[in-house]
């Protein structure tokens, strides 16, 4: 758990430690393979890791969640990622593996698992095991689209899904529970006084992972890293 004064200082030091895992995973690979988070809080990500020399050539970049809208709408998550990173460094686009939110959903999130698949190069049944997978939280005890109460909380074998947000009014395409488990490396990056109640309840409240999806993650026996701002 990393705590800092503001949502800046956390952005930095999550930055800091992203990038030291990636390039790891390039000196024992030769490539890495991350899946960022949308919403606001990676912004502030963002505009710290352009400023590494990082061999981005050697990256290759997912998303966590998407948002069921076409890549240059407002509420795009890879819009976002375009405009504050992958254009800031001349990200190869060959190396970045969007979801195609114009789509229908279910078509988005069939097609999302097959690019997954390809690039990963998966057996039948096979899970993608991500370098890093970058997380958010929201103020209801969300991760990625994993909403309370929402069905695939359980799911352990799944790559991603369309899934229907009541409380957004939209659709979005997620990766689910299983891949989040598997990756090498889980990075919360928390910011705000609204994400205080869940944090608190997520870490330390009774486990009710369908109250709280994030739990699915964070209570689980694996090493999940925390850096929290501003909360
Ligand atoms: C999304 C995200 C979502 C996000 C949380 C926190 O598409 O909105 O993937 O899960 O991580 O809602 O969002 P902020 O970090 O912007 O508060």
């Amino acid at each position: 758990m990393h705590e800092y004064p503001s949502a800046s200082e956390a952005a930095a030091a999550c930055s800091g430690r992203l990038l030291e895992l990636l390039r790891h995973a390039v000196a024992q690979r030769g490539t890495a393979t991350l899946a960022v988070s949308g919403g606001s809080t990676p912004m502030l990500l963002f505009q710290e890791m352009v400023n590494s020399d990082f061999p981005w050539d050697n990256l290759r970049l997912f998303f966590v969640d998407e948002r069921c809208v076409p890549p240059d709408d407002d509420q795009s998550n890879y819009r976002l990622a375009r405009e504050h990173f992958l254009k800031v460094v001349g990200f190869p686009d060959s190396h970045v593996v969007r979801v195609k939110g114009e789509l229908p959903p279910e078509n988005g999130a069939k097609e999302y698992v097959a690019a997954i698949r390809e690039s990963f190069e998966l057996a039948v049944g096979g899970l993608p095991i991500f370098d890093v997978v970058q997380l958010g939280l929201g103020p209801d005890g969300h991760t990625a689209s994993l909403f309370p109460g929402g069905e695939w909380g359980g799911d352990r074998t799944g790559i991603a899904a369309a899934v229907w947000v009541e409380k957004m009014g939209n659709y979005r395409v997620t990766l689910l529970p299983g891949v989040l488990l598997a990756a090498r490396a889980r990075l919360f990056l928390v910011a705000g006084e609204d994400k205080k109640a869940a944090l608190e309840a997520v870490l330390h409240g009774p486990v009710n992972v369908d109250e709280y999806p994030a739990q699915i993650v964070a209570r689980d026996d694996i090493e999940v890293e925390w850096f929290v701002g501003q909360v």
